[in-house]
């Protein structure tokens, strides 16, 4: 049963490829976190996959190809069955229907005021992003953390809007319907690390700049050695400038401090080449994700672990889904 002081997570990811670093030090560290949290009664985290098919309708069959390779990433990287609901949101239709109904009383302008709509129809002109499905994306959302009476999102900034969109939405249900049964959220702003691409920009799928959790230290260290440095230190002897150098925004994140500063120094005065500091990382990286990438290798021979971690919390949250959404008919009278 949930009381006015219930703390609930909700938490989603798109499958929309294979995870990298990004995703790895922007959320599932994060996830990691929250899920040892006493302070919150449940976590719920999904893999989005109506969310993926919002900009990927022609790609679904590659789509459902990722699910459990995602799932599979999110354990090795430290989600714990055991600690928080791990499912897959097609699995519980209940999401789907608590979008139609809130979808009756939601203005289609405060959907098309999104940020994020015109934006990524923006970013993605190569597609039809003029879609009612599209438009629903964060109507989805609201629905995705209501049917739970999640209290508490955990998202990066570019996701604020949405959350805020869902308490609009919320109280206006509430109030439509008089009733104080769904829940305002509220979002649970994650520090994100600079982690940028292995050529200086956004770390992305599109731009095959990713390290991916999958790789083998091998293919990550190849991928670093040959990553962009400061572009002002063209030769050996020519100081360098840690802060305008994606490498050194790697160390921040794996090396100790006093690495760091050798770094610094190194660079600064040309007495460190960019092949030594790049090794230097690559052992650092190494030791924090070894655990890991065994972790993962574990995992990757038991297939039928993992579908029975996925298909466990199918079921719990589907429990929990469709209690909610019993309860919403009710009031809605339908
Ligand atoms: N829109 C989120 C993203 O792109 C994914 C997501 C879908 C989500 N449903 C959610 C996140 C519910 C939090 C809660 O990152
Ligand atoms: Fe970047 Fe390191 Fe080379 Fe400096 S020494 S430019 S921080 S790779």
């Amino acid at each position: 049963m949930t009381s006015d002081k219930t703390k609930i997570i909700v938490s989603g990811m798109r499958p929309t490829g294979p995870l990298h670093l990004g995703h790895y030090h922007g959320v599932i560290a994060n996830w990691v976190q929250l899920q040892n949290d006493p302070g919150f009664d449940q976590k719920y985290f999904f893999v989005a996959d109506w969310h993926a098919l919002t900009t990927e309708y022609d790609n679904s069959h590659a789509l459902k190809g990722y699910i459990e390779d995602i799932v599979l990433d999110w354990l090795a990287f430290g989600v714990d069955p055991a600690k928080a609901i791990i499912f897959v949101q097609s699995a519980v239709p209940e999401h789907a229907e608590l979008q139609l109904l809130l979808s009756m009383i939601t203005p289609v302008a405060w959907l098309e005021r999104v940020p994020s709509y015109k934006d990524m129809q923006q970013e993605l002109s190569n597609k039809d992003l003029s879609t009612y499905g599209f438009l629903g994306y964060p109507l989805l959302q609201t629905a995705d953390v209501a049917i739970y009476n999640g209290t508490h999102v955990p998202v990066g900034q570019d996701q604020v809007a949405h959350i805020e969109l869902s308490r609009e939405i919320v109280r206006r249900f509430n109030f439509i319907y008089k009733t104080d049964l769904l829940k305002e959220p509220q979002p649970l702003l994650t520090q994100t690390p600079k982690l940028p691409g292995t050529d200086g920009r956004k770390m992305s799928k599109s731009y095959n700049n990713g390290v991916f959790l999958s790789e083998s230290a091998q293919t990550a260290g190849k991928k670093i050695m040959t990553a962009m440095t400061d572009p002002a230190r063209v030769r050996r002897t020519d100081p360098g400038n840690p802060e305008l150098c994606p490498v050194f925004d790697y160390h921040k994140v794996y090396s100790q401090k006093a690495t760091q500063e050798d770094v610094v120094a190194g660079c600064r005065s040309a007495s460190m080449g960019c092949i030594d500091c790049k090794k230097k990382l690559i052992a650092a990286m190494d030791e924090t994700l070894a655990p890991m990438r065994d972790k993962r290798g574990e995992l990757a021979k038991n297939r039928g672990y993992l579908k029975d971690v996925i298909a466990a919390g199918n079921h719990v949250a589907r429990k929990a889904a469709s209690h909610t959404l019993t309860r919403i008919r009710d009031v809605v009278g339908i």
